[in-house]
């Protein structure tokens, strides 16, 4: 079954509706309590790209394996870019995203980087719409869930010379999700590490792609090995700046009610959520700096009490609270069992406003469908 969906002066897409959908019963077993990234819908949204014709055939598709050449550069030097964010279910069964237009932004920053080439914004939000659209009953309704969207862009060319890509695909893929952390919404773990970096100066450590995960991989192992969640990262310069974990942004918060992140340094990704807490703290009346965070200062307040809350941000995590901090020779306890009051708050206040239960005053929503 074909249709194309009509649109304006948006980018248009022909969709191609899969004969073998996954059985409704099922759909709606996978709903209730989807456990991250591991269930995908029916569809995926997807163009592509060559040099001498641009984005063309824009289409959503069955989801499916894709073809892809041995020696494709994305295999061999990692050419690759991705975004993260998510459709919520409101009571009224509309569906919206929260500042996708951010998301498309830092996209094309990360295309820069990678010299892969810009997608328009236009573009980035048609193929999530089309994709949302077509799998709107994949978006669930229960409490803390959401349609998680991921899309991506890679290297497709066949060639081994090491230079940019002369043709790219970009996908967007859909996944119901409920929290991040197995557990649900409870204070997470983190092994700060010493040893390794997640990126340098000049380095990609700003742009969303792949080898920057690829580089938290064994660090996060060893956080594993170390009882914690997930990893911190230091700066690679001085190895005493707080920078991020490996797949968000981290908050301090003091006990005289302000708080610090670390500022953007070039190696530190530029969250949504992230700039999205800032804005909402700073109206709830907090003093929030930008600014390089030693570890050491961090560890001296949990120590003599001057810092009473440690959180982290993103997409995925949403914001959850930190409970402990530990590293080759520290172990904090941050929360024992309970957020802070600072960290729920504005969990409460960021999520109200992307489930529809409060006013957007910010206008950070963007109806799907
Ligand atoms: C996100 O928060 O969307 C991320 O990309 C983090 C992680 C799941 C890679």
């Amino acid at each position: 079954m074909t249709s194309t969906t009509p649109q304006t002066d948006t980018p248009s897409f022909e969709v191609h509706r899969t004969d073998t959908p996954v059985p409704d019963a099922e759909r709606e077993a996978s709903l209730v309590s989807p456990r991250f990234g591991t269930v995908f819908t029916d569809h995926m949204a997807r163009v592509t790209w060559t040099q001498g014709s641009g984005w063309h055939h824009r289409r959503v598709e069955r989801y499916g394996p894709l073809q892809l050449d041995p020696a494709a550069a994305v295999l061999h030097y990692a050419q690759e870019i991705f975004e993260g964010l998510k459709a919520y279910r409101h009571a009224d069964g509309s569906v919206w995203s929260f500042r996708p237009w951010a998301n498309a932004e830092r996209f094309a920053r990360s295309a820069h980087r990678l010299a892969l080439p810009v997608l328009p914004t236009e573009d980035f939000l048609a193929a999530v719409t089309a994709l949302v659209e077509t799998d709107i009953a994949w978006v669930p309704t229960g409490e803390e869930t959401s349609l998680y969207l991921r899309p991506f862009m890679y290297a497709s060319e066949r060639f081994l010379g090491v230079r940019p890509t002369l043709e790219a695909e970009f996908l967007v893929i859909a996944s119901p999700v409920g929290p991040y952390f197995v557990g649900g919404v409870k204070p997470v773990s983190i092994w700060v590490s010493q040893d390794y970096h997640r990126a340098g100066a000049g380095g990609t450590g700003a742009a969303k792609c792949g080898g920057n995960y690829a580089a938290s991989l064994l660090p996060q192992q060893e956080a594993y090995e170390q009882g914690c969640e997930q990893v911190c990262f230091l700066d690679a310069s001085t190895n005493t700046l707080l920078e991020e974990l490996g797949g968000m942004n981290v908050f301090v918060v003091k006990a005289d009610g302000t708080v610090a992140t670390p500022e953007l340094s070039g190696s530190i990704l530029e969250g949504v959520t992230r700039s999205s807490v800032i804005e909402l703290l700073t109206a709830a009346g907090h003093e929030v700096s930008e600014r390089p965070i030693p570890l050491a200062e961090v560890l001296a307040g949990l120590v003599d009490g001057s810092v009473s809350e440690v959180f982290a941000c993103g997409t995925a995590a949403v914001v959850t609270p930190i409970g402990r901090l530990a590293g080759a020779d520290f172990d904090h306890t941050v929360a024992d069992g309970e957020a802070g009051p600072v960290t729920t708050r504005v969990r409460t206040e960021l999520t109200d406003i992307q489930y529809g239960r409060a006013a957007d005053a910010h206008g950070w929503m963007h109806r799907l469908v």
